[in-house]
């Protein structure tokens, strides 16, 4: 079977800093991915370059079979590629309905001037994806208004309206109280199920990843250190000294 993202031999560095070193990876239809690593190991800047916020200085990466390296975010995005952010991506000043719709016309190419946004969007999709993310009762508030849980649900629902094959998620829990962060988590991987995307989320809270992913990459400067089941990784000695300090 061909891989949905693949790439070989990543490579990227800053200065003296080597953030993607000669990277190997592959990720499956269906998979479940959590991405663990210490502050610093690349984990973000691995996305950046699949995603086209970075160009690689070596290597090259596939994504549903085309080679996307090197290629705008916009372009990647309507392959099926789709993100959120460590820091949520959101239209401050406009209602959480209007930032559906933002995104919905974005996908269309419909974003116009001349047009109101409401008449270019099909309501229905819009309405589902906010019960999706349970953020249906919220649609008329601004996203300023939103706690930070609420605020990463959103801009998951903006990267579905692209109608993703695959959603990267960088932290989606991070900056929310632990005690939220399992709902969060749980309407999250309802919504890409219901919707059968296939996901990768970074995570740093190890009883989210035991509990939601089906496979665990562990980055440790710059490489992917382990990778397989998440019971696995979690207990192999390089993961263990490396990033949970409990070797
Ligand atoms: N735009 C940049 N310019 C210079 N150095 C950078 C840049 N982006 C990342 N780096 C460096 O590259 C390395 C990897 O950073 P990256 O943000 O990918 O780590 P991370 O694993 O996502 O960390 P965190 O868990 O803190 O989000 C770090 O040393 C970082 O300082
Ligand atoms: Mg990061």
């Amino acid at each position: 079977m061909d891989a949905l993202i693949r790439t070989e031999g990543l490579s990227l560095s800053f200065g003296g800093v080597v953030a993607a070193d000669n990277i190997d990876f592959r990720l499956d239809v269906g998979e479940r991915l959590a991405v663990i690593g210490q502050n610093g190991a690349g984990k973000t800047t691995f996305i950046n370059i699949c995603t086209g916020f970075l160009k690689p200085t070596r290597g090259r990466v596939w994504f549903d079979g085309k080679d996307v390296t090197g290629m705008e975010p916009r372009h990647i995005v309507r392959f099926g590629l789709g993100r959120s952010f460590q820091l949520p991506q959101l239209f401050l000043d406009h209602t959480v309905r209007q930032c559906l719709e933002i995104s919905a016309a974005a996908r269309q190419g419909r974003l116009s001037f001349f047009k109101p946004l409401a008449q270019s969007v099909n309501r229905r999709e819009i309405e589902h994806t906010l019960e999706l993310v349970s953020l249906r009762e919220r649609g008329s508030e601004l996203a300023s208004s939103l706690p930070e849980g609420q605020r990463k649900l959103l801009d998951v629902a903006m990267a579905l309206m692209l109608n993703p094959k695959l959603l990267i998620m960088d932290e989606p829990t991070s900056g929310v109280a632990s005690e939220d962060k399992h709902d969060l988590m749980a309407t999250l991987m309802r919504a890409l199920d219901e919707r059968k995307v296939t996901s990768w989320f970074v995570e740093h809270d190890v009883d989210i990843v035991s509990r939601y992913a089906t496979r665990v990459a562990a980055w440790i400067a710059g490489k992917v250190a382990a990778d397989g089941p998440p019971a696995e990784v979690l207990a192999s000695a390089a993961v263990r000294r490396e990033i949970l300090g409990t070797a």
